[in-house]
């Protein structure tokens, strides 16, 4: 897929990424800063999967900046191994969205960094740029790090202690009002503005309770095994193995080896329905089924699987007509699911998003799981669709599955996947 249509791609993509950059003194941290924002004015902050998938992109062209992505992310790494979702390193941004910040925080007026976290693809973010580079001095300084954040996740994360690690607030997905959290939240599918004010709802909660994960798994009103966030986390503990083993910590390799099989067992043992053929996340102490059928649920298919599995995943779902196979897949919600909205339904000038729009660091996991499991002409389909997008409506956000239209703003930093999927 080379050639002069793809630079110019390459270089605008480049032209998004290096424009997205934010460089100043934060005075709270008593130190610099260097990171590639989501959106320079949408989205100002450091954002925790915006800055690995940012990360992946750069690895093929700027080795330099896609580790300060990473290194940034873990400047502010707290002791017990914890990273946040977001990192607020400018101050005196105004805007309505920064009234909802101390919801995802500790109680404060001016917090500097979020109590959540986000799907922990920093492995592979690491991994990314140990493939271009083969230093493993990154490896010696960045793994210790990594291992404390993962292990932090398996330690707090993992209140039934059954592999799967649980999610507290829908941001913790990425996928802020995805419909497969209504049934959590009490909604029936059929509003969008009612999923993001429930949602709202859960990170004030949180907020009351202190973060105190203790006192929120007690409380239980939104604890979710989340499909995606667990593929992710099965596949970053994988590759975290691996990558000890490059530099011969053995033991915290198997150690690593084991809690992924341990949360690949379960995840298919919970919330694989076989008569489905599909996954679904679990919710709450009784662990309920969120029977949505949104992308999430195909995510597994970055990990090794049953044949029986990956084949309908693929064929009865993904390419499925009534479902995800749409002109512009793959739209984040199935079709016949009575949440989907192929365009998002906008309150005072903010989308409700991941109801039903396609984006393309889903779409570029969905490439990744096709070709992991040999489908190498769907992956390779996939991707000049995804291509396309970009070709017709630039670096937007989220696009109509239908039409192609793009959401959101432009310039969108992990929008720029589609060079990973150009070039790998
Ligand atoms: C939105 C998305 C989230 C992303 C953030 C910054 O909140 O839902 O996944 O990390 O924007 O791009």
């Amino acid at each position: 897929m080379k050639g002069t249509a793809s630079q110019e791609i390459i270089d605008d993509a480049k032209r998004v990424l290096y424009g997205n950059l934010k460089i100043g003194f934060c005075r709270w941290a008593g130190t610099e800063y260097k990171y590639v924002s989501p959106a320079k004015d949408h989205y100002p902050h450091q954002w925790f999967w915006d800055s690995c998938f940012h990360a992946i992109v750069l690895s093929h062209f700027d080795i330099e900046l896609a580790k300060n992505e990473i290194l940034s992310l873990l400047k502010i790494q707290r002791p017990d191994g914890f990273v946040p979702h977001m990192i607020f390193w400018e101050q005196g941004i105004l805007g309505w969205r920064e009234i909802l910040r101390p919801l995802e925080s500790r109680p404060s007026v001016s917090p500097k960094t979020s109590q959540l976290i986000q799907p922990p693809l920093l492995a592979e973010a690491v991994e990314a740029i140990y493939k271009k580079e083969k230093e493993v001095g990154f490896l010696y300084e960045i793994l210790p790090k990594l291992s404390s954040y993962y292990r932090w996740l398996a330690r707090e994360r993992d209140p039934d202690n059954d592999g799967l690690i649980s999610i507290i607030a829908p941001y913790e997905s990425g996928m802020d009002q995805s419909p497969s959290y209504d049934p959590v939240l009490g909604l029936d599918g059929s509003s969008a503005i009612f999923a993001s004010l429930a949602g709202r709802t859960v990170t004030f909660r949180n907020m009351i309770h202190r973060y105190n994960l203790k006192k929120i798994f007690n409380a239980d009103y939104f604890i979710v095994e989340d499909v995606m966030v667990n593929s992710i986390y099965i596949k970053n503990l994988q590759i975290l193995s691996r990558l000890l083993h490059e530099i011969d910590h053995e033991e915290a390799a198997r150690e690593f080896h084991q809690l992924a099989a341990k949360a690949k067992g379960t995840l298919i043992k919970k919330c694989y329905d076989s008569k489905e053929g599909f996954f679904y996340d679990r919710y709450g102490s009784e662990e309920k089924i969120a029977r949505v059928k949104t992308i999430k649920g195909l995510f597994p298919l970055v990990l090794d699987l049953p044949k029986t599995i990956v084949k309908r995943l693929v064929s009865d779902h993904l390419f499925s007509r009534d479902e995800f196979d749409l002109p512009f897949a793959v739209p984040t919600v199935a079709r016949s699911e009575k949440a989907f909205s192929a365009a998002p339904v906008i309150i005072a000038k903010e989308p409700i998003i991941w109801r039903g729009p396609t984006w393309i660091n889903t779409n570029w996991y969905i490439v990744n799981g096709l070709k992991h499991h040999g489908f190498d002409k769907e992956a390779k389909r996939l991707a000049e669709r995804s291509v396309d997008l970009i070709r017709q409506s630039g670096f937007r956000e989220f696009f109509n599955p239908f039409t192609g239209e793009g959401y959101g703003p432009s310039n969108f930093g992990w929008s720029t996947l589609v060079v990973d999927m150009l070039l790998s």
